[in-house]
């Protein structure tokens, strides 16, 4: 490939506030807003054709504070949209049993088009045996190992949230996909494994880094686009970022001073990015537009619609 930036790149019309090294900053919030006006676009179609709106289960076993925070949010953002949203709390001492018992009943549910079991579970749940209990028709995380192995044979149906998001900010940026060198850094199921699937679905030439990793450095470094997803405040130094880069940083950390923080150390890697995700205000608001814009789709799905009826579902326009 040649230069500093992935090929083919157009800058957004939409007018870029460039970062202190002249990085473009990719304004998840921006374009989450203009994904949550096309949801609630469809929302509302949907609800003129099928008489009642899409909704959504939304279901949190426990307490832990980020989950509440980013569970309220989810909440919030399906009454902006026009999703119908059935809150379910749970207490922390609910047994496995239970929480199947619930995943069964809102399956059944036909005013129910998605069900999120907000992770991670208290200790003792088996959250494999809870995902693989949501009807895959329901699977708005993307999540159920149907939906995975969709994803991984190239005809994917409910994709994961975030990294749609980060396909979804790619293409509203113009950063082309195909051909380019991509770094996913961490490998866990909800992000770096799809992720991986995701990019490779767009024609990068993907590496995933994770704890057996030999030399994280050299990986990153040659990266042309890099996502790291492995919840440590800035576990990737700036400087080992490839001049020209996009970065998407995944990681949404509380530091002592309290400040919220990325993955990937923020000022020195806008001063050789050619792109960069902001935390807050990138990947965050991202996955939530993409968890309504799937809610969406599996309404119309379930209603017997096609997919290709819903405006470019996959996508989540
Ligand atoms: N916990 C952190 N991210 C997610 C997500 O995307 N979905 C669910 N269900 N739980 C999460």
């Amino acid at each position: 490939m040649s230069g500093d930036r992935p090929s083919s790149a157009a800058r957004s019309p939409a007018g870029p506030t460039p970062a202190p090294g002249g990085a473009i900053i990719l304004d998840g919030k921006a374009v989450a807003a203009k994904v949550r006006q096309s949801v609630a676009m469809r929302a509302l179609e949907f609800a003129s054709r099928f008489g009642r709106p899409p909704g959504l289960a939304v279901v949190q076993v426990g307490e832990d504070a980020a989950s509440s925070v980013y569970v309220r949010s989810k909440r919030k953002s399906c009454a902006e949209a026009g999703i119908e949203s059935f809150a379910q709390d749970l207490p922390a001492t609910t047994s496995e049993a239970q929480l199947l018992a619930l995943v069964h009943a809102l399956n059944l549910d036909e005013r129910v088009d998605g069900i999120l079991v907000q992770l991670p579970l208290p200790k003792g749940m088996d959250a494999n045996r809870v995902m693989d209990a949501v009807d895959p028709a329901k699977d708005v995380d993307g999540f159920h190992p149907l939906n995975t192995g969709l994803l991984a044979q190239k005809r994917p149906l409910l994709r994961p949230c975030t990294p749609l998001g980060v396909i979804r900010l790619a293409e509203e940026y113009g950063i082309a996909l195909r051909g380019l060198r991509a770094t996913v850094v961490g490998a866990s199921n909800i992000v770096g494994r799809p992720m991986a699937l995701e990019l490779l679905l767009a024609g990068a030439t993907v590496t995933v880094c994770h704890t057996g990793t030999r030399d994280l450095r050299a990986e990153v470094e040659r990266a042309e686009l890099v996502v790291a997803a492995v919840g440590k405040a800035g576990f990737i130094p700036g400087e080992w970022v490839r001049p020209g880069a996009a970065v998407f940083d995944v990681g949404i950390n509380r530091i002592a001073s309290g400040k919220l923080v990325g993955d990937v150390e923020y000022e020195p890697a806008a001063r050789r990015a050619g792109w960069i995700t902001p935390v807050p205000g990138g990947l965050g608001p991202m996955t939530i537009a993409m968890l309504l814009a799937n809610a969406v789709t599996a309404a119309f799905m379930r209603a017997g619609a096609k997919p290709s009826d819903t405006a470019g579902a996959g996508a989540g326009r």
